[in-house]
């Protein structure tokens, strides 16, 4: 396999971390795309004493800022030609904080992180990914989308720009769940407007991963509990890295895009059934995507907010 040009978002910690190793001891050129460089250099050091790599890279983007993401890429494209992988690892998941919380172009935080950041990162990196001759995008959404199961949750798109701040409750988990299905829309609705590029697009569904430290503590007491009572039961990061890995190297990959996998790097059929123990069978298996997450109209919508936000907020 030759050497491939690999960008992955939060490579300072956890899973990306993890993958940052793991794709720079196969010897591929990595970029830890990390918004704190000061605090990332620890991790970058890690990632190169490990894997005796000297082609990995610390670069700057906060994927919550429009600016940023456009400072990045036209840094990145100044130095590479060409980009094979990207990994749109980086999420806002600061669970159990109730004050709504802005990005510094004035959308909600949860989604400019996990929604509307990865989109314009794969756009501006579009032509660089065109000129790979096996193109991959990876986003990692999660099982919290399970939620939408119950035919009732909807992604609620009515309060991105502050509109309800001061009005209605607000959740990070909430938005959380919400902003990773909205990713998995767009994966879907990339991967049909990339076809033609030769760039794949996939999701991967990340049940509990055991969590460091430092992002434990930035979630809320009650949180931060729950999350250290399931971490002895959680997987270790490395194995999400080896499905990261998987997805975006391998030739059992090479020609899957629209798709979500799973934590066994199988691709998750559509849920077939609507009520019943059909319905609870598939929900509980965790196996089945909920059909939500082929609603056209909401899929649209979502796009076409990502394509006027970006546009507009310069
Ligand atoms: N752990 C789980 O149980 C689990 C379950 C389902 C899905 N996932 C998904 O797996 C992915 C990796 O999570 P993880 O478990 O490895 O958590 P993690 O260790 O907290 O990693 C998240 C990374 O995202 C970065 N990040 C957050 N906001 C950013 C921004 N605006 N710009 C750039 N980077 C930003 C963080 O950087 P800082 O250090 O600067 O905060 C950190 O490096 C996420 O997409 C998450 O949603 C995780």
């Amino acid at each position: 396999m030759s050497n491939k040009t690999v960008i992955i978002t939060g490579a300072n910690s956890g899973i990306g971390k993890s993958a940052a190793v793991k794709f720079a001891s196969a010897g591929h050129n990595v970029i830890l795309a990390c918004r704190d460089v000061e605090r990332s250099k620890k991790a970058y050091r890690e990632v190169t004493d490990v894997s005796k790599n000297k082609n990995v890279e610390l670069m700057q983007l906060d994927v919550s800022s429009f600016q940023s993401i456009r400072n990045f890429c036209t840094e990145f494209k100044s130095k590479y030609d060409v980009l094979d992988v990207l990994i749109n690892n980086a999420a806002f998941f600061e669970h159990g904080k109730k004050e709504y919380q802005m990005s510094p172009d004035g959308i909600e935080l949860t989604f400019a992180t996990n929604t509307f950041g990865p989109y314009l990162l794969s756009e501006l990196l579009k032509d660089v990914l065109t000129k790979s001759d096996d193109a991959r995008i990876l986003n990692a959404c999660t099982e919290n989308i399970m939620h939408f199961f119950d035919p009732k949750r909807k992604i609620e798109l009515d309060n991105l720009r502050g509109e309800f701040r001061d009005t209605k409750q607000y959740s990070v988990y909430k938005n959380y769940g919400d902003s990773k299905m909205a990713l998995l829309m767009l994966t879907f609705k990339m991967a049909e407007e990339y076809k033609s590029l030769g760039i794949k697009v996939n999701a991967i569904i990340i049940p509990g991963v055991k969590i460091t430290k430092e992002t434990l503590k930035k979630m809320s007491p009650g949180y931060r509990l729950i999350a250290m009572i399931k971490q002895p039961f959680s997987l270790p990061p490395e194995k999400l890295a080896d499905c990261y890995y998987l997805i975006c190297t391998s030739d059992e990959f090479v020609n899957i895009t629209g798709q979500a996998v799973n934590k066994h790097n199988q691709v998750m059929p559509a849920a077939k059934h609507d009520k019943g123990f059909s319905k609870t069978k598939e929900l509980l298996s965790f196996n089945y995507i909920p059909k939500y997450a082929y609603d056209k109209e909401t899929t649209e919508k979502i796009w076409d907010m990502a394509v006027i936000f970006s546009l507009n907020i310069r």
